[in-house]
């Protein structure tokens, strides 16, 4: 950690990759030291933070090649522009920027200062000297600085930096520390205590994604209806429901930690207004439904809807397909939506195989053959990972 008062979300940081099972040994420079105190990081990392060249009782010092030989990874967060400067040109004149010269191991940057240092062009060409040397540099981000002027030179989000970290030593599991949720299956409402209307949709779809979900990495929580198929196994939670309204609560309970909502469920849009208590009786007349409507789920949830949220749905239409889908991806407030049209042959609610669109709230449409559902997950989840990552 170099000095910049964005310091103090370090200490966040080191939770995280605490609680991940890192093993860590933080190094401060004297400035560093100045805005938060080494002792938070000692006690928060489990090791002594290391500041000075001697240690403290002036009878060791603090073995900087060890340190560059030891760590699998080194991270700068924060990188002021004084390190950055430092790093680029190869000073030595601390423990951070002599075990930065002695470690062997892979190094991310992630820089904070005020938004005039970090455009300057003496940080941008330094920053370029160090990402050209191969450091992955994390971005900082555009928002309220310490100074209170607004612009670039924000520390990147602790979770942000975990994530690059996890992605760095698991390359596989893009979505690792993302929750997902998704919805799946038909729902039914009922009539009376034996009858109920429902739809035809096997689950199949949101099932796959959900599959494919985890294999990312994610973490899965399946909110499905009733349905003949059984969830795939392995998800963190699987919520059953019956009715539209049990939906609609069941994703209120989980939707505010969430990541990202995909909602692949075939909602029934209307449930009997009056569910009877007893069996209704054939007479000979006509039998009557008075029926309302269904809250509708995704189009609630997205209201509520916080920075680093998406949502996703699902279109099945018959005609003029592609218009009514940008207009549902409006109306419900998706950042994109998975569209089936019925035009399609092959692409439906029970087969095996699905032939979709993916639009996104820019309109831009990207298109996919008839596959099977499983391999249609694997283009959804691929697709939102460069997303939400873009
Ligand atoms: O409006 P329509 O039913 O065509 O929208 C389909 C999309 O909206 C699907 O993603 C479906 O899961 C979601 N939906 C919902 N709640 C409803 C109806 C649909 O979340 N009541």
């Amino acid at each position: 950690m170099s000095g910049s008062i964005a310091a103090y979300k370090a200490a966040f940081f080191v939770r995280l990759l605490r609680k991940e099972g890192a093993e860590l040994q933080v190094v401060m420079t004297p400035s560093a030291a100045q805005f938060v105190s080494p002792l938070t990081f000692s006690v928060l990392s489990q090791r002594k933070a290391l500041v000075e060249y001697v240690s403290e009782d002036g009878a060791g010092w603090n073995n900087h090649v060890a340190l560059g030989l030891w760590a699998e990874l080194m991270i700068v967060a924060p990188a002021s522009a004084h390190t950055i400067s430092g790093m680029a040109t190869g000073r030595a004149d601390n423990l951070l920027l002599a075990t930065y010269l002695s470690a062997r191991c892979p190094v991310m940057i992630a820089p904070a200062m005020d938004l005039d240092m970090y455009r300057h062009d003496a940080t941008q060409s330094n920053l370029r000297v160090l990402r050209e040397r191969g450091h992955l540099l994390l971005d900082a981000e555009y928002g309220e600085l310490a100074s209170g002027l607004i612009g670039e030179g924000r520390l990147a989000e602790p979770e942000k930096m975990l994530e690059a970290v996890l992605s760095y030593f698991n390359p596989e599991k893009p979505l690792r520390g993302k929750k997902v949720i998704v919805t799946a299956g038909p729902t039914i409402e009922a009539i009376d205590p034996v009858r109920y209307i429902s739809n035809f949709s096997s689950g199949k779809m949101g099932f796959e994604l959900a599959r494919a979900l985890k294999e990312k990495g994610a973490e899965v929580v399946l909110i499905k209806g009733p349905t003949a198929l059984e969830a795939p196994p392995g998800l963190d939670r699987v919520i059953e429901v019956g009715s539209a309204l049990e939906m609609f609560g069941a994703a209120k309970e989980v939707f505010s930690d969430a990541d990202i909502f995909i909602a692949a469920a075939a909602v029934a849009d209307f449930r009997p207004e009056k569910v009877e208590k007893k069996k209704i009786k054939k007479d000979g007349s006509k039998a009557v439904i008075e029926l309302e409507e269904n809250p509708d789920i995704i189009a609630s949830l997205a209201k509520e809807k916080r920075e680093n949220q998406w949502l996703a749905g699902f279109a099945l239409e018959s005609h003029d397909a592609v218009e009514n889908a940008k207009e549902k991806i409006r109306k419900k407030g998706l950042d994109f939506i998975i569209l089936n049209s019925l035009e399609d042959e092959g692409a439906g609610f029970q087969g095996d195989s699905n032939k979709i669109t993916i639009i996104d709230k820019e309109n831009n449409l990207t298109k996919f053959e008839l596959k099977p559902k499983r391999e249609v997950a694997a283009d959804i989840v691929q697709y939102l990972i460069k997303y939400i990552h873009a």
